[in-house]
């Protein structure tokens, strides 16, 4: 099933000289207009005094630095494109600069690459300068910082857009490899009988990164980790894990089930969290020298469906660890000892979606070892194994998101209740106090995590 669906006729990106439209928005747009899928106007607002000449110049640099080079035939078509409106947002006028720039367009997309705190005033003032008809509306994690505040926004949001203009941006969906989960599950017959509680162990999700908080202090320390990937990122790609088959790709057969599946998880505990912080991180610039805020938390989830009921989904994230990774791993359960009668092996069979930096799907099995004996050694088959998106010219989760907004296809979007759901799994646990464990820069975090996978054998550590 799918529905026609208007494109929008311009794109405004409220915070055109901000941090985000450097690092991310411009080289979309340059990509977007590469493959022929941008060529209205897209208008930059922002309040900095600047010319349109000088926003060019910064997306000139931005292509260059952050879009892996300036396209000879894309960029001068983009910088044609692009408008600049300068004003404050909470400042009628600058709406009505506003209006007049966008002149005939009638249905343009509003990104909001602005701080949330902002949202609220852009938004009202779209409505009452009349720029929200028939428009779409496109913003930005963190929607809010838990359930109630979640809510609040979407009164706001909702008093101007309906739920189908609005286009909530988690750029994890937005990810190839976070794609071929879903697809991976359900394009084979193979894997869909073993997908559930007779044949699973347990799933792990880590996502580590080696990096601190590069400058981002205040922000992170306002945030924490669960709110800034666990509750959004991570519960995303839990849901495509865990989720029933969609009855098609129609946008709202995927996310009606991935709300489903987000509601049958269990509320957080205390008993099923622990928190860590990197050692140093209360020197970081921006960060509080008392701060509580969690750099690392490793969490164990419960999935109370017909099909993953007992099933332990464990979900780590931190700065400041060993690597740069993101993986998934499905661990079966072992077969039964009676043929072969060795040790239980300490690995089995699995599946392992790797996410970045590479992009890999692989299916691990045991074989013998060649010589006497009836004894086996694991193996890995590589279903698939890539460079990430971006790197080779494939489609960036922001090029993909935003062209998709533009053609109104809601699928790699969050929807509210789906992001209601994740809040909900994450609220008794982001409000009360616990324990928080430092740990090593360069470590894999607090050690005191291993309790929560001790029953399932450890960690399945990325190499
Ligand atoms: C962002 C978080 O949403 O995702 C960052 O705010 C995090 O803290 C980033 O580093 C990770 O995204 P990616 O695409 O680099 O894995």
């Amino acid at each position: 099933m799918s529905d026609e669906r208007p494109r929008s006729d311009a794109l405004v990106f409220f915070g055109a000289t901000g941090d985000l439209a450097y690092k991310k928005i411009f080289p979309a747009l340059q990509a977007l207009v590469g493959r022929g899928r941008l060529d209205v106007p897209v208008v930059g607002v922002a309040k900095s005094g600047w010319s349109r000449e000088q926003l060019v110049e910064r997306a000139r640099a931005s292509v260059a630095e952050c879009g892996g080079g300036l396209d000879p035939e894309a960029f001068p078509k983009l910088a044609a494109l692009l408008r600049y409106v300068d004003g404050d947002y909470a400042d009628a006028a600058t709406f009505v600069k506003l209006k007049a720039e966008l002149e005939r367009a009638r249905r343009p997309a509003h990104y909001l690459a602005i701080p949330p705190s902002m949202f609220a005033v852009v938004v009202e003032h779209l409505g009452q300068a009349g720029l929200a008809e028939q428009a779409r509306v496109i913003l930005e994690k963190p929607f809010g910082r838990d359930l109630e505040s979640a809510k609040t926004l979407n009164g706001i949001l909702r008093k101007v857009f309906p739920e189908e203009a609005i286009f909530r941006i988690d750029h994890y969906l937005g990810k190839e490899a976070v794609q071929n989960i879903l697809y991976f599950r359900f394009a084979n017959a193979f894997l869909e009988p073993v997908f559930n509680r007779h044949y699973v162990e347990n799933v792990q999700i880590t996502m580590a990164e080696s990096f601190g908080v590069k400058g981002r202090g205040k922000f992170y320390d306002e945030t924490g980790v669960v709110r800034d990937v666990i509750q959004n990122h991570l519960l995303q790609i839990v849901s495509y894990l865990a989720m029933e088959a969609p009855s098609s790709t129609y946008h709202e057969a995927i996310r009606d089930e991935q709300a489903k599946v987000l509601r049958t998880v269990r509320p957080l505990s205390v008993a099923d969290m622990v928190r860590g912080q990197f050692r140093g991180y209360r020197d970081e610039p921006g960060v509080a020298r008392d701060s509580y805020m969690a750099t690392y938390a490793a969490v164990r989830l419960w999935v109370d469906s017909w099909r993953w009921e007992g099933v332990p989904f464990f979900v780590r994230a931190g700065k400041s660890l060993k690597m740069t990774c993101t993986e998934v791993n499905v661990e079966l359960k072992n077969p039964p000892p009676v043929v072969f009668h060795e040790p239980t092996p300490s690995v089995g069979n699995y599946v392992r979606f790797r996410l970045s930096p590479q992009v890999v799907i692989a299916v691990g099995a045991r074989a013998k070892r060649p010589g006497e004996g009836m004894r086996g050694e694991p193996v890995e088959l590589s279903v698939v194994e890539e460079p990430e998106q971006g790197k080779d010219g494939r489609m960036d989760a922001y090029e993909r998101l935003l062209g998709d907004a533009m053609v109104g296809d809601a699928t790699l979007f969050a929807r509210q209740d789906v992001v209601e759901a994740a809040w909900a799994i994450v609220d008794p646990v982001i409000h009360g106090p616990s324990p928080m464990y430092e740990y090593e820069p360069g470590s894999w975090g607090p050690p005191q995590a291993d309790r929560l996978v001790a029953e399932v054998g450890g960690w399945n550590t990325p190499q």
